[in-house]
């Protein structure tokens, strides 16, 4: 990174990091004790991925936290913008006080991050709020500061304890991708009695108290922050025998939500999808990136596996990840080139070239004119001018008369 090269696919993250670094505002160092001396305020951003049993692992963080108790020299504001468990502000500071350190030396503060990738640079620059959380008020004020140039001041700042900053996280993380199960289950029923999803959710969303935000249906939300969140969030309540049965239900939801891809070509195709030739267009779990953690596409690739089909793939940021996992199916390096002779096109994922594709064209090198989008992002009437037999997800158009 010190090289001017950030070394994943984020929109407009480069020339931060490459104008920061020239401007002497940003290094990067190798060296964790060096930093945690010269440091004031210490931040802590390292991955806290699921371990079997849903819990996060937080080996990660710990490793960080002992570095900090071998080298800490004089009085620092542990800043934890990790997604960490329920109380884990709290054992951090516990264990620092286990191991000899002085509580003159330290305080912590938990400062939940809310940017979503493939959006991050903006996102963070334009908060809806900024979550601090401590039990000592001055670091507080103090972290609360540096966010005051973020949108002229105007950012409302939620001060409160470590344990519900880390509860607003976690509870924001579920909400929304309960949100998303729930749009993507009506969706299906819209399906089934001939509604128009999209219709439906512009109607839902002029209630101020829904709003349109996050009631895009599509194969089931991935990432690596809703399903591990919300898997996280459901094991510590079950350690307090509370029952989340919403979240629950969002996350078998979820899962359900992943073949929905697969029954919509068998509907098209017929129930023996062998040797049929089906085209992904998008591999990431949402457009932007080039993140496959937890994407929808790796679960319905594996489903078409079992069927036999043969698989074409196409995504602008995401094959070289892909490569890692399944690297037998066949990768293009054009939308147009992946869709020649395929049986179905299935698009997975929102990524504005597609709309943009030449539909056209790609209609006269298709075996078969099928169209299943399951993120809605095409225009219905359109593929079928075009001769395409489009599939939606929750989507209908009626006659009126
Ligand atoms: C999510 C949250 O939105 C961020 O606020 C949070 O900071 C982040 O997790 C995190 O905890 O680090 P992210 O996972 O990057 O951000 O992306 P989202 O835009 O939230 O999308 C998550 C998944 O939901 C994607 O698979 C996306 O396609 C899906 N989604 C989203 C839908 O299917 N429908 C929608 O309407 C919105």
């Amino acid at each position: 990174m010190n090289k001017n090269v950030v070394p994943f696919f984020e929109p407009g993250l480069q020339e931060l990091v490459v104008d920061a670094i020239k401007n002497k505002r940003l290094s990067f160092t190798a060296n964790v004790a060096n930093a945690i001396v010269q440091g004031d305020i210490l931040f802590i951003a390292v991955d806290t991925p699921s371990a079997e049993d849903g819990h996060a692992n937080l080996s990660a963080l710990y490793k960080v936290v002992d570095t900090i108790a071998k080298n800490i020299n004089n009085y620092k504001i542990i800043v934890i913008k990790s997604t960490v468990p329920l109380t884990t502000n709290k054992l951090i500071e516990q264990y620092l006080l286990s191991k000899g350190i002085d509580h003159g030396l330290f305080d912590i503060v938990s400062n939940p991050e809310f940017l979503r990738e493939g959006s991050a640079v903006y996102d963070f620059f334009n908060p809806d709020r900024v979550i601090i959380g401590s039990n000592n008020k001055t670091s507080s004020n103090f972290i609360a500061n540096l966010y005051k140039p973020l949108k002229n001041g105007t950012v409302p700042v939620v001060i409160t304890d470590t344990t519900s900053a880390e509860m607003i996280k976690y509870a924001s993380n579920a909400f929304l991708a309960s949100k998303i199960s729930f749009i993507n289950e009506i969706a299906n029923l819209c399906d089934i009695v001939k509604a128009d999803i999209i219709t439906v959710a512009d109607g839902m969303g002029l209630d101020a108290r829904i709003t349109r935000h996050f009631l895009m249906p599509g194969p089931g939300f991935g990432g690596s922050c809703f399903p591990k969140d919300s898997r996280e969030l459901l094991s510590t309540a079950s350690d307090y025998n509370v029952p989340l049965e919403v979240v629950k239900g969002s996350l078998i939801a979820n899962e359900r939500q992943q073949h929905i891809a697969i029954q919509k070509l068998k509907n098209l195709l017929g129930a023996d999808l062998k040797d049929k030739t089906i085209c992904i267009l998008g591999l990431s779990f949402k457009a932007n990136t080039d993140d496959i953690r937890y994407s929808p596409a790796i679960k319905t690739i594996e489903l078409l596996q079992k069927e036999s089909a043969v698989i074409n793939a196409y995504d602008p940021a995401a094959i070289e990840n892909m490569i890692k996992i399944f690297p037998t199916i066949n990768y293009y390096h054009s939308a147009q080139a992946a869709t020649k002779n395929s049986d179905a096109i299935l698009i997975l994922t929102e990524w504005k070239e597609f709309k943009d594709i030449d539909w056209q064209s790609v209609y006269t090198n298709v075996k078969q004119p099928y169209i299943i989008d399951m993120r809605n992002i095409l225009d219905p009437t359109q593929c079928q001018e075009q001769g395409f037999i489009y599939n939606g997800i929750g989507r209908f158009h009626p006659v009126v008369n």
